[in-house]
């Protein structure tokens, strides 16, 4: 199946008003036209902010994290996917590897918020991967797999066809050091099969990116991989021109 290119900036904790909406404005200019499916993920604060620039675009609005908590009360600094959408967001981050390691959020937790996601009308993009010890002690795909699985057992297997997954290993995620095509084709094959025992169609079409380290000039070549659909950038979704040549090269590629 011909899977449309997603990528996806991931500001992280970055920036003020004045670089999250020059940014925005830079990032729409030369991203729209690309034949990619681009989303924004702004600091939350900056959400309604950058939603202007973006609005009339082909980009959408993403944020980097939810509340579990579907319903609003008592929920002190909490923020709800019904106010993400309320905010113009249509998008959003789930299970991040900064934080499940500094949040403590496992694997039950980002289930909950990926759920929550879903029945606020939201498009998770949940991220996945394992830490260098893992992969070191060869335990790679069975990380992936119990990541998936606690999804699909709070959610099913349906919920996938609206949802993007993100495959970020940890050793990779501003570390300069990307993973080998062969190495992101090979997790995202694996994730892929995960999803092809409860449903082959669903596995098939759901949208594979890859994060960590991807730059302008080592994207052409990830996206290369027949199962790799794009990219959640990081470091360099903060500079416009290095994201444009990045949505770009995925565009490339669709
Ligand atoms: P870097 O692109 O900075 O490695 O970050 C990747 C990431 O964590 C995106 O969510």
């Amino acid at each position: 199946m011909a899977r449309k290119p997603l990528v996806a900036a991931n500001w992280k904790m970055h920036g003020d008003r004045a670089f999250g909406e020059a940014l925005a404005r830079e990032t729409v200019a030369s991203c729209d036209d690309a034949g990619v499916d681009v989303v924004i993920c702004p600091p939350i604060c900056y959400l309604t902010l950058v939603a202007g620039p973006l609005s009339g675009s082909g980009c959408a609005l993403g944020a980097q994290d939810l509340s579990p908590v579907v319903e609003s009360g008592a929920h002190t600094g909490d923020i709800n996917g019904a106010m993400l959408i309320d905010c113009g967001a249509s998008h959003v981050i789930v299970g991040h590897s900064e934080r499940r390691a500094t949040r403590g959020e496992d694997n039950e937790a980002v289930a909950a918020k990926f759920l929550a996601a879903q029945q606020a009308g939201l498009t998770p993009i949940l991220c996945v991967g394992e830490t260098l010890a893992e992969r070191d002690g060869e335990r790679t795909e069975a990380v992936l797999e119990a990541q998936l699985d606690a999804v699909v057992a709070a959610a099913g297997i349906a919920a996938f066809s609206r949802a993007v997954i993100a495959y970020e290993p940890v050793w990779a995620i501003g570390t300069g050091r990307t993973a080998s095509p062969d190495q992101a084709q090979a997790a995202h094959a694996a994730l892929r099969a995960t999803l092809a025992r409860d449903d082959a169609r669903i596995a098939d079409s759901v949208r594979i990116v890859y994060g960590g380290s991807v730059k302008p000039d080592n994207a052409a070549s990830l996206f290369a991989q027949p199962d790799v659909d794009g990219g959640l950038i990081g470091g360099a979704s903060l500079k416009a021109a290095d994201f444009a040549a990045i949505v770009h090269a995925a565009g490339g590629h669709s």
